[in-house]
């Protein structure tokens, strides 16, 4: 299986940088976009789906017994639970047709129940994070690895949030985390949020909730990088999301006891 998942990541990688390229030429064409509403701060357009279907159809062809869990276009995991690619083909949407070039795609690999790869493209920056166990994760080739410090003074920690939870408790951890010394910044891709923790560039990143495909590839990235990040399959995390908490080693237990304190329990 070992093999079988180096080809699966390094076949995403370059399917990561394809969609990528097709989501900048709608971006670039932003104008043309109409965006349909799915509910509260949740839109999605053409490029979403077609960036999917081109994942999903390069994926199918070439591993056309692996299962898949897409943002836009459902998931086909029933009957076949192994290995199973979870895809957000833009992840950022809400940035994307605001004009925002803080958005990604994000495809990441779960084989046997663990989350054992992930690639991220970011095509604005000319980016690509890549991480699978057991290998250094890299940033264009470039070794990544989490920030090694102890509590929040030392830099950003990204804080995001969504309608599908109750704001006050995170309102109350930014304030935390702010009374601790801490930035929070929200960039508007959960994704990309934690390919920025694999990478030392945040110290941390906190979301009561994210969905499967926000959460997966970053959170290989993060632990290929060595760094922490919770188990966000537990509780039946694919199907329905997860909180999600990652940072470098030695600030686990200070993103613990700040998730902790507004009534998370990680
Ligand atoms: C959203 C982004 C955002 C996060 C939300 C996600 P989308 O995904 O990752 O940063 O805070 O939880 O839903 O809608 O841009 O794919
Ligand atoms: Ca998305």
């Amino acid at each position: 299986m070992r093999d079988s998942i180096v080809s699966r990541i390094e076949f995403a990688t370059a399917l990561a940088n394809e969609a990528g390229a097709l989501a900048q030429d709608y971006y670039r064409s932003l104008g043309e976009l109409t965006a349909q509403s799915k509910g509260p701060q949740d839109a999605v357009s053409e490029a979403d789906r077609e960036v999917e279907a081109m994942i999903r159809a390069a994926l199918m062809k070439n591993f056309p017994n692996d299962a898949f869990v897409g943002e836009e276009s459902g998931s086909s995991v029933a009957g076949k639970d192994d290995p199973i690619w979870v895809v957000d083909p833009i992840d950022g949407t809400q940035c994307f047709l605001s004009a925002i070039p803080s958005w990604c795609v994000s495809i990441g690999l779960i084989v046997d129940g663990r989350i054992v790869g992930g690639v991220i493209r970011d095509p604005n920056a000319d980016e690509t994070f890549v991480g699978m166990l057991g290998k250094d994760a890299r940033c264009n080739g470039r070794v990544m690895r989490p920030r090694d410090v102890t509590d929040f003074t030392d830099g950003l920690t990204e804080v995001g949030w969504s309608p599908r939870i109750p704001a006050a408790p995170t309102a109350r951890l930014i304030e935390n985390l702010l009374e601790r010394g801490g930035i929070y910044r929200r960039s508007g891709s959960g994704a990309l949020g934690l390919a920025y923790v694999a990478d030392g560039r945040y110290l941390g990143y906190f979301e009561g909730h994210m969905n499967v495909w926000d959460s997966c590839a970053g959170a290989a990235l993060v632990s290929a990088a060595g760094g922490w990040v919770n188990d966000i399959l537990a509780d039946k995390g694919l199907e329905q999301g997860s909180l999600v908490a990652a940072s470098g080693a030695p600030l686990a237990a200070g993103l613990r006891a700040l998730a902790g304190e507004v009534g998370y329990v990680l």
